[in-house]
């Protein structure tokens, strides 16, 4: 074994980096020299709390958490934790909420990373929270059972929260990995495992300056330093995320064991993988079964990361000890996690199984397109891109046919090593040009390793879920390349000819907020205002009849314009869905979107609408209403004259709408929860040109 006493001694918790260089870097804690004689003592592994069920609430915190002894740092953490979050269980088919609380002073996002969603749903870089405000993203799980995970995405900051501790599991589970006779009690035989690495200033404080603090110089297993963990003579399952900045591991036991890789990121592999060394980068997981069963109780072993002696362009295989590109554990062989093994638990698994799964993954005969992007260091820059172009939150850089299958080539040129992303689905590795694809990489994915001049082909089916408005992101996973600009967005789309394109043949997207009132609009508004709405009779998409004189018989109605395109008008339903709740007793919330049925039903899905919802593909009622299609919401009174038309919403449109409910209904104003809701009147997209903004008088 390589660099033997090195890796002894960092395994025992010694510091042997008094024989290196000393750490360059102002301020910086450094490992303490061998001649004082000082052992590090392991902590005890903490096991991040579960959170389940179908409504989960998150709130990203400031907070603080003690890794040296007598001291303190300040880091971020999801609900109580003081470091990373609650693992959330999630189970297959279920449709769920996950309603998130920002509680830092500054924006952040939460990305589901590797699920399969609705783009809008999908917490990237355009699902922004306010500080102190809220975010619902609701959706059916549809991926695999496999160990996903949760972190911030707000472009340009995710470095910066990601280092502070923000971030969480998800494990889902689905009936056949249900069936199989894996360990799956947590914390006790089935074991969450995420790594990552930090730099402390001397004042025990993280330090965080931007690309100098990609490699950490002191390893965090789970936020604990030093880390020890008990576990029983017997089949033990560990659900392991890189979850560095930058920092790849080339995973193996101390005693150089055999383990076996049962899941990869998006689901179980066909039967369990044997293994004694693989690399894990950096937003990859990976679930390992490891036999404990003819270890003695009282004996113990070593998760090591056999980083030394690394190719070019691994990232942690840069020999420095400090500055931009080195740190304390670069280019060495380090301890990750210190096994103590323990009496086994009456559940005791012992054999590996020999199947677990049958996956069908996409083939070459089934690939409709294919595309490459390449990951080029930016001409006379220092940062990297896509293609040579600059990251920008406006354009859409890939359109995609829904339901295509396609191939994807990550051409990566010489500069280094990358851990490419694509969020919406998990992949097949079908090649790569610099060997063989490992076995343990042949399961679904959703992050890859790029190496250093190699170009890496992957297919995906992009199924389900498709938005003209709402993109999905690709990038490299290392926080500091994706913050300078490594990423992408492309659109999922039913029909991408449809697409307007600009005159440099670039699909933009709007913006939420540029399309303020018109006079038009305004005059509009007040002309119908006291007047008898015009009456109708349809179904909604269920088939139920809906009838104007039934629905204003006793109750007031609200009827809700939709533009299906429209983000906005997306934003305000689930607000919309918040009155009807409030106020079932005494009116009736209905949708009316220009779309046809199967369209309608899909918006709906996306949304998580409750209330009923009127297709109109021909506008025909939205013509009859003088509605613009986006976010215009019209109150009808009981009997049928209309009270008020809302051109938009805003957290003061909502206290007006509900305001003005309560008197129609003779009962007190019921307390809706409207943090979420902007502070500025947002219109929406009628997705026509619009003449001089009157936003002003609304607001
Ligand atoms: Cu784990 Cu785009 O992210
Ligand atoms: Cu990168």
């Amino acid at each position: 074994m390589k660099h033997l006493s090195l890796q002894i001694a960092v395994l025992l918790g010694i510091s042997t980096f008094a024989f290196a260089q000393a750490p360059k870097g102002k301020g910086r804690r450094e490992a303490p020299a061998a001649s004082s004689g000082k052992v590090r003592p392991y902590q005890n592994l903490w096991i991040p709390p579960v959170l389940s069920g179908k409504v989960i609430d998150l709130s990203l915190n400031k907070t603080k958490k003690s890794f040296w002894a007598g001291a303190t740092t300040a880091t971020y953490g999801y609900n109580d934790a003081q470091f990373w979050g609650p693992t959330v269980f999630l189970n297959q088919g279920e449709a769920v909420q996950l309603r998130v609380k920002n509680n830092l002073d500054e924006v952040t996002t939460v990305h589901w990373h590797g699920l399969h969603l609705p783009a809008a749903m999908d917490g990237g870089p355009h699902q922004l929270i306010q500080p102190g405000g809220s975010w619902t993203s609701s959706f059916v799980v549809k991926n695999n059972a496999s160990t996903y995970w949760y972190h911030p995405h707000p472009h340009e900051l995710t470095q910066k929260q990601m280092t502070y501790g923000a971030g969480g599991l998800i494990i889902i589970r689905d009936p056949i990995e249900s069936k199989l006779a894996l360990p799956r009690t947590y914390g006790v035989d089935d074991i969450p495992l995420v790594f990552t690495s930090r730099r402390f200033y001397a004042d025990d404080q993280f330090s965080f300056e931007g690309d100098n603090d990609k490699y950490g110089d002191y390893l965090l297993t789970n936020g604990t330093l030093d880390a020890q963990v008990g576990l029983p003579a017997q089949l033990v399952r560990l659900r392991i995320l890189n979850a560095e900045i930058e920092r790849g591991y080339d995973l193996g036991f101390s005693d150089n064991r055999t383990f076996y890789v049962i899941a990869t990121d998006g689901g179980l592999v066909d039967k369990p993988i044997p293994v004694k060394r693989m690399k894990l980068m950096v937003g990859e997981r990976v679930e390992l079964l490891v036999n404990l069963s003819d270890d003695k109780p009282g004996a113990s072993l070593d998760l090591v990361a056999y980083n030394s002696g690394q190719v070019f362009g691994f990232p942690g295989s840069e020999p420095g000890r400090g500055g931009v590109n080195g740190s304390l554990l670069n280019n060495l062989d380090f301890g990750m996690l210190h096994i103590n093994v323990a009496a086994p638990t009456s559940q005791r698994l012992t054999k590996i199984p020999e199947v677990l799964t049958r996956n069908h993954f996409w083939v070459e005969s089934e690939v409709n397109a294919r595309r490459t992007l390449g990951i080029y260091k930016a001409r006379g820059g220092s940062t990297f891109s896509f293609d040579y172009k600059p990251f920008d939150m406006h354009t859409t850089n890939h359109v995609v046919k829904l339901g295509d299958v396609e191939a994807w080539t990550i051409d990566n040129d010489r500069t280094f090593g990358h851990s490419f992303h694509i969020h919406d689905v998990q992949f097949k590795i079908v090649s790569r040009s610099d060997g063989p694809v490992p076995e343990y990489e042949q399961g679904w994915k959703d992050t890859l390793y790029a190496p250093s001049g190699s170009r890496v082909v992957f297919i995906a089916r992009f199924d389900d879920y498709a938005s003209d408005t709402d993109a999905f992101m690709y990038h490299c996973h290392m926080a500091n390349h994706e913050d300078s600009g490594l990423m992408g967005q492309f659109l999922v789309s039913r029909n991408p000819a449809s697409l307007k394109r600009n005159s440099a043949g670039v699909i933009q997207f709007r913006d939420r907020v540029e399309h303020p009132l018109t006079p038009a609009m305004i005059s509009n508004i007040e002309r119908q205002a006291k007047t008898t709405a015009p009456a109708f009779k349809t179904a909604d998409l269920n088939g139920s009849s809906l009838s104007f004189a039934a629905l204003t018989a006793q109750k007031s109605l609200v009827l809700y314009f939709i533009e299906r395109e429209c983000p906005c008008a997306r934003d305000a339903a689930s607000f919309l869905a918040q009155v009807q709740a409030a106020y079932a007793d005494t009116c009736t919330v209905v949708g009316v979107i220009n779309a046809d049925t199967t369209t309608a039903k899909a918006w709906a899905e996306t949304v998580g609408v409750r209330f009923p919802i009127i297709a109109d593909p021909d506008c025909a009622l939205i013509r009859a209403y003088g509605a613009e299609r986006a976010v215009y919401t019209t109150l009808v009174a009981p009997g049928g004259v209309i009270v008020k038309i809302y051109p938009g919403y805003s957290a003061q449109t909502l206290k007006e709408l509900s305001a003005s409910l309560a008197r129609l209904g003779r009962i007190s104003e019921r307390v809706l929860a409207l943090e979420q809701a902007p502070q500025k009147l947002v219109v929406g997209c009628p997705l026509q040109p619009i003449e001089k903004p009157l936003v002003a008088k609304f607001q």
